[in-house]
């Protein structure tokens, strides 16, 4: 939000907007602009209006999505890794006018990828060569993928990376923590037996790979792509 280098745009949506914590920060920071927060959950959105503030919270689906006004700034954190086909997405959002950051490198890595091939009894594959083919899909592309979608129209683009070292704790902190994010996909797509396979198998590897640290925590690499790009 800092790298934004606008003043006074007036109307931001917050794409993917969650239980609305970052859409109350937009709200803060540019506090005479109209903030809408949008999301394809009603649980979210029910969840993002019993908190007070005065952000529109309506429902919506990226892959389909059009403002009803004009917008100054589209931001989006840690969501357009769920919405497919970033080479029809990101021009799309992009001829509204967007100033946005993204994430990157969500979904599942590299590692539950190979344990869907290969950690079956004897090597063999689990679930359906459909699932393995879904998940084998990139989720997000490479920065520049996103430079040259984004560079002929722009007159001012900003990439980067950055990898957090999340410190977890617990027992199987790292399969604790994807299950409720990247390995969804692979959850949702297998069947009751399998994903006990899958999950016993994926949590043996997953803690060879992040062993505890002395004092019990666990690190945990995660890579994020952001980009600011304001429009000609
Ligand atoms: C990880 S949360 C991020 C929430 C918020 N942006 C934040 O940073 O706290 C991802 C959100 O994206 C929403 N989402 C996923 N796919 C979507 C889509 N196709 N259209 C709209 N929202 C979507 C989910 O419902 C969820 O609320």
């Amino acid at each position: 939000m800092g790298r934004i280098p606008l003043e006074n745009p007036r109307v931001i949506y917050d794409l993917g907007c969650g239980s609305g914590n970052v859409a109350r920060l937009l709200a803060d920071r540019w506090p005479a602009a109209d903030i809408v927060g949008v999301d394809n959950s009603p649980e979210m959105l029910t969840e993002a209006a019993d908190s007070p503030s005065r952000v529109r919270w309506e429902y919506g689906d990226l892959a389909d999505w059009k403002p009803d006004a004009s917008p100054s700034v589209l931001y989006s954190n840690a969501v357009i890794q769920w919405v497919p086909d970033h080479q029809e997405l990101i021009p799309r959002l992009w001829a509204m006018l967007p100033v946005w950051r993204m994430p990157g490198c969500a979904g599942p890595d590299e590692l539950g990828r190979e344990t869907l091939a290969d950690g079956g009894t004897g090597g063999k594959p689990i679930g359906s060569a459909e699932l393995r083919e879904a998940v084998g899909n990139r989720w997000v592309q490479d920065p520049d993928f996103y430079y040259d979608l984004l560079a002929p129209n722009a007159t001012h683009l900003d990439v980067w990376t950055t990898e957090y070292q999340h410190v977890l704790t617990g027992d199987d902190a790292v399969l604790e923590w994807v299950t409720s994010t990247g390995l969804r996909p692979i959850l949702n797509g297998l069947n009751d037996a399998d994903r006990d396979v899958y999950r016993e198998e994926y949590r043996r590897r997953l803690n060879r790979q992040y062993p505890r640290r002395a004092d019990g925590a666990t690190l945990y690499p995660f890579q994020r792509l952001f980009f600011v790009a304001i429009r000609a």
